[in-house]
């Protein structure tokens, strides 16, 4: 039958709903570019141990090659009753050269072999993908922080009023984490690189075939130590999907962050209009639409994730046709990252700060209230008196209605004696920035290094 690779044994063809389970080419069809490599790779071994002529093998490659063009180019695609990837291939390529040379194509492999070969061959290819849109969302964040080097904001924790802090240096507190997935992504890519090809069904092959040189042709750097792990494992699956995972989850704390920015309360950031969307009723409405999308998949990357866990939970060894299950979460979390994550990268790279508005707010919430401790403690007072003359200072500005760095030479007489007019100087977020010197700190100095330092990691990847 069309596209099937198997029948013999059986005196009948599968119930129509049996086919219709079974198939997955509407899925795998997009492996067929790297299963056509494979066959390729797979016809020189064949030649190499004398199981295609040299003449056959030269027109083998030739129809294949032929058809990847074709694939390519969108003229050639698979029958509605082809069962995978795999058997619509085949069926075409047999009726190109013929049942006698086409036939000779499946020696010494199996689909579970093939199929576990090209999941890893796109996976890679597919990651470079990603990771240069992770860097471009980083390049953005980059950009914005060189742009504003001197804005302050008032950092948080709890939401609430904490220090204050540069904008460089939030903004690059979000690149971190991305500068890490792009590293996931580089030190996964050397565990994909790995080829399962030669493992057959999960015995390994009897024809002498050379798993490793299949393996260099396909670009790989080697060929796996156990055929029955080549077939059965999924673990570089479920690890890609838990970096995607991941970068969307760093995308929607990013994103969570424009937009609380982007608020009329906050008001620290407006949206560029290409980036935003409007309302079909109120007409005043700019919404942070590609935030909220972040936001939104990054949850649905993680159910990805977490399906495909469940999925390999518990399965014996080696190949179970459970591991075809494998392939649509993964397959959908690189195609919501491939329109997501360049519109973050355009958001963040469009974004209009308001300096003014975030200068006005770093201060309040009585953020300088660590600087008054820190002061006494350059002083000699221990830390723990620090803190509660620190604290009195907080409380009589509070019933003052008056902010820290508004204090007077009066107010700190009446709170403590360790405390003098030389303090007063040292009350703003500017002062309170700079003295955050330390490598990784908020003060102008260290965020330009750190600056350099995320653009150099970023250049690297
Ligand atoms: N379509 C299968 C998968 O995605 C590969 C074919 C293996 N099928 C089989 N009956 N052994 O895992």
């Amino acid at each position: 039958a069309a596209g099937r690779l198997w029948g013999g044994r059986f005196a009948g063809g599968p119930a129509e709903a049996m086919a219709e389970l079974s198939r997955s080419t509407q899925f795998d069809w997009r492996l067929a570019p790297h299963d056509l490599d494979g066959s390729v790779a797979h016809a020189n071994a064949l030649l190499r141990v004398g199981l295609l002529t040299e003449g056959e093998h030269g027109e083998m490659v030739a129809a294949l090659q032929r058809m990847r063009e074709e694939v390519l180019a969108g003229t050639l695609t698979f029958d509605a009753d082809d069962e995978d990837v795999h058997g619509a291939l085949e069926r075409i390529l047999i009726t190109r050269v013929g049942p006698d040379l086409g036939g000779r194509l499946r020696a010494g492999r199996s689909r579970n072999d093939q199929i576990a070969t090209l999941i890893r061959r796109y996976l890679r290819a597919e990651l470079r993908v990603v990771l240069a849109d992770v860097v471009s969302v980083v390049d953005a964040l980059a950009a914005q922080a060189g742009a504003h080097p001197d804005a302050v904001m008032p950092g948080r924790t709890h939401l609430q009023h904490a220090q204050p802090i540069l904008l460089g240096h939030h903004l690059l507190a979000h690149a971190w984490p991305l500068l890490r997935d792009g590293q996931r992504v580089v030190d996964l890519d050397a565990r994909l690189a790995v080829s399962p090809y030669g493992s057959s069904a999960l015995a390994g092959g009897s024809l002498g075939l050379d798993p490793e040189a299949v393996a260099a042709d396909l670009g790989f750097s080697g060929s796996v130590g156990n055929s029955i792990d080549g077939t059965a494992a999924r673990d570089l699956v479920a690890e890609s999907a838990f970096v995607l995972a991941q970068v969307g989850i760093d995308l929607s704390r990013l994103s969570e962050d424009v937009i609380l920015w982007c608020t009329h309360e906050f008001g620290f950031a407006t949206l560029d209009d290409a980036w935003s969307t409007g309302s079909s009723i109120m007409p005043q409405k700019k919404n942070p639409d590609v935030a909220e999308l972040a936001r939104g998949k990054a949850g649905r990357l993680i159910g990805n994730l977490t399906g495909l866990l469940a999925t390999l939970k518990g399965l014996p060894l080696a190949y179970n046709r459970d591991l075809q299950e494998d392939k649509e979460p993964v397959f959908d979390s690189l195609d919501q990252l491939r329109v997501l994550v360049p519109a973050v990268a355009g958001m963040v790279g469009t974004l209009t700060f308001h300096p003014e508005r975030m200068a006005a707010l770093a201060p309040q919430g009585f953020s300088l209230a660590t600087d008054v401790a820190d002061w006494l403690v350059r002083r000699r007072v221990p830390f723990a008196e620090a803190h509660e003359i620190a604290g009195a200072c907080v409380r009589r500005c509070e019933a003052r209605g008056i902010g820290l760095e508004e204090m007077t030479a009066d107010d700190l007489v009446a709170v403590s004696t360790h405390l003098t007019p030389e303090l007063l100087p040292q009350l703003s977020v500017a002062a309170s920035v700079r003295a955050r010197d330390q490598r990784g700190g908020t003060a102008p100095a260290r965020v330009a290094e750190q600056l350099a330092e995320v653009q150099e990691l970023a250049a690297g990847l």
